[in-house]
């Protein structure tokens, strides 16, 4: 794609002088992350350390985005994949890099249904299944104790069902009531007490409750909203909820853009931050027209973010198209960062910029 010609890459030669009476604004060669700075805004990106040695990649992570967060290399079976034994080696990796390049880390995730390690089994006991579920939370945010500014305690824990005014039911998974850590039948008790143990490990982190399919107000978002007020109601520690947005250009309709807006209020108006997690926007071909389609919610999504006060993140689940999880997904699909597979910026890139201009 030759189509951004003048807007990225090469440099302009600084932007020319001052004082010298031109009115004419210097073309902008600013990153995603200044112009997320200048609205006190996170601009992150998920990252995989065996990537840093890939020197493109290394450098637009680090220029481009202000914050980072580990694809893969935080999660239980990552840290911990064939004993209790924990090895942070990636996860130190991603950290380094972030220090060193003056990015905020993110951590995820520490309760999930996936991406368990295999020596952690049903046929454990409920009483071990609780010791193994918080020695992991403790020792891995004990060891990122401010490195990591706010964790996705838990991923995903609610069904995708509920209708109309009826609100999605907690998954079934090990953690929950298979045979789950002590609080079978009990709902988002096993949730309450894994973020107590998160706050126990670290009390600076800000803690995350983190889903997709909540983007807008439907039975799934109305059942983090329930456990969200109760929790608020309660001060049981959660700072804030992780919109992962694992969409496509479809998504782009009228109603749920003042859906998204209105969501984000409502969870805004419990005092919790919002963070946009996981956002990518899945394609079926890289035509002109997907581009630009792709291109627009991008955008559109940058837009609402920033008009919500307590929204602090807008994080990419990767940056380029070269290594997006999606084609191995999502069959038939994938072009769905803002930098294509050669590390070009793609129109998607421009239109995020522009929001934030
Ligand atoms: C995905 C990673 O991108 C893949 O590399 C891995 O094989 C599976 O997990 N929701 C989440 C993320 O919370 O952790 C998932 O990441 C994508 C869906």
């Amino acid at each position: 794609m030759s189509l951004l010609a003048g807007c990225g890459g090469g440099s302009t030669g600084g932007g020319g002088t001052t004082g010298g009476g031109n009115n004419n604004p210097p073309p902008s060669t600013a990153t995603l992350a200044q112009n997320a700075a200048k609205h006190s805004l996170k601009v992150g990106a998920a990252a995989v350390s065996p990537y840093l040695s890939d020197t493109s990649y290394a450098s637009i992570l680090g220029s481009e985005f202000n914050e980072l967060t580990a694809e893969n290399e935080m999660k239980f079976a990552s840290v911990a994949p064939t004993s209790p034994t924990e090895n942070y080696a990636g996860a130190d990796a991603l950290v380094s890099f972030a220090q060193a390049h003056q990015m905020s880390v993110r951590g995820h995730t520490l309760v999930w249904h996936q991406q368990v390690p295999s020596w952690v089994s049903p046929s454990d006991t409920t009483a071990q299944l609780n010791t193994i579920l918080q020695n992991h939370i403790t020792d891995e945010v004990t060891h990122f104790a401010g490195k990591v500014y706010a964790w996705d305690v838990v991923n995903e824990a609610f069904n995708d069902d509920g209708s109309g005014s009826t609100p999605a039911t907690v998954r079934s998974t090990i953690w929950y009531d298979n045979p789950g850590i002590g609080f079978a039948g009990m709902g988002t008790a096993y949730i309450e007490q894994a973020f107590n143990w998160a706050r126990a490990a670290d009390p600076t982190a800000k803690l995350f409750y983190n889903d997709y399919n909540i983007e807008t107000e439907n039975p799934k978002s109305d059942a983090v909203y329930a456990m969200a007020q109760d929790f608020t109601n309660r001060s049981v520690p959660l700072d804030g909820i992780g919109f992962q947005f694992h969409i496509n250009p479809s998504f782009d309709t009228p109603a749920n853009l003042a859906s998204v807006t209105a969501n984000f209020q409502r969870f805004a108006a419990l005092g919790l931050d919002i963070h946009i997690t996981e956002l990518d926007i899945a394609l079926a071909d890289s035509s002109t027209a997907s581009f630009n389609a792709q291109a627009k919610l991008y955008g559109e999504l940058a837009t609402i973010c920033l008009q919500q006060p307590k929204c602090k993140l807008f994080q990419t689940w990767g940056f380029t198209d070269k290594y997006s999880w999606i084609p191995q997904f999502i069959p038939g699909h994938g072009w769905a960062l803002p930098f294509d597979a050669n590390y070009q910026k793609k129109p998607a890139y421009t239109s995020i910029l522009n929001a934030w201009q």
